[in-house]
């Protein structure tokens, strides 16, 4: 599983909920977060540069957790990869055509998801009667990411800066499109109300990640409980306090890696050795899977 940041641990938590057996390793990007505010070739590169850094860890299948990289990379990304890749769009876009049958859903993403316009086409596809509408909420990551409360003064006031246009048109469901948004789920509902649905991608991709490793039969027997291992491109002190806002479990341990070039660096027994200035890329060769993650 990947993200931009540590948000992805959203979807992570609803894998870890819906999944409790499998082995996660997440890779989260800290270094270069944010992504919803960068061009759509720059998210690509990003996107190629972690896919090759997880492929090394040989994983039966990747997640993109990240819903900017979901809306403007995975297309592209998608049939260059040797294993299945996941998105949250699809799912998500399912989900919300099912619960908002044929009225008007209320897209809200970061700016280059909402750009993308990736939820509303899914969404259209699957019932062209559904009206959508997009908005998007550029502040709610950073206001998340600074560990404010839900019922914090600042949250409600761009809440109601951003939002006031999208309620007054009255949605029967608002698709929360980026990673960060779950966790104003609690001041959103009270919004919205309570006759509108708030659609959380994670729980839908869990739900299809399962489909579809049933399918494969890559489902891991339930004789061990799942692991998560976090790897992320820096590591600042706050981190900890994030992840377990994000995970909803507490994370002790996060590991340094880089994932810059690893698109490159297909089978070149170059990246065997350790490379200079870079201590957590030659951890993850010794023995991904035994370190201690979580
Ligand atoms: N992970 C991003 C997303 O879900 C939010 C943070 C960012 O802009 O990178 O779109």
């Amino acid at each position: 599983v990947f993200d931009s940041g540590l948000g992805g641990l959203t979807v992570v938590r609803a894998l870890r909920e819906h999944l409790p057996f499998v082995e996660i390793v997440y890779f989260g990007d800290t270094a270069r977060v944010p992504y919803g505010s960068k061009s759509e070739g720059t998210v690509r590169r990003f996107t190629r540069e972690i896919c090759g850094f997880l492929l090394d860890l040989r994983p039966k299948v990747i997640v993109a957790a990240c819903h900017t990289v979901s809306a403007v990379a995975l297309p592209a990304v998608r049939r260059e990869l040797p294993v299945p890749i996941l998105g949250v769009v699809r799912p998500a876009a399912a989900e919300v055509a099912r619960v908002a049958g044929r009225k008007l859903v209320a897209v809200l993403g970061t700016e280059a998801t909402i750009a993308s316009r990736a939820f509303e086409h899914a969404i259209q596809a699957l019932n062209p009667a559904i009206r959508v509408v997009q908005k998007p909420c550029p502040l709610f990551v950073p206001l998340v990411e600074e560990g404010r409360s839900p019922d914090d003064a600042l949250i409600r006031l761009a809440i109601e800066e951003y939002l006031a246009p999208i309620k007054r048109l009255g949605p029967d469901a608002v698709l929360l499109g980026c990673t960060h948004y779950p966790v104003l789920r609690g001041p959103l509902g009270d919004y919205f109300g309570p006759g509108v649905e708030l659609v959380d991608c994670g729980h839908a991709v869990a739900r299809e990640l399962k489909r579809q490793l049933a399918r494969r039969r890559l489902t891991s027997p339930a004789n061990a409980p799942g692991t998560l291992h976090c790897y992320v491109s820096d590591c600042a002190p706050r981190f900890a306090a994030l992840g377990e806002r994000f995970a909803g479990l507490p994370i002790r341990h996060f590991i340094r890696a880089q994932a810059e070039g690893w698109d490159r660096r297909q089978a070149s027994p170059a990246r065997l050795r350790r490379p200079a200035g870079q201590p957590g890329v030659s951890e993850i060769h010794e023995s991904p899977r035994l370190r201690q993650g979580a």
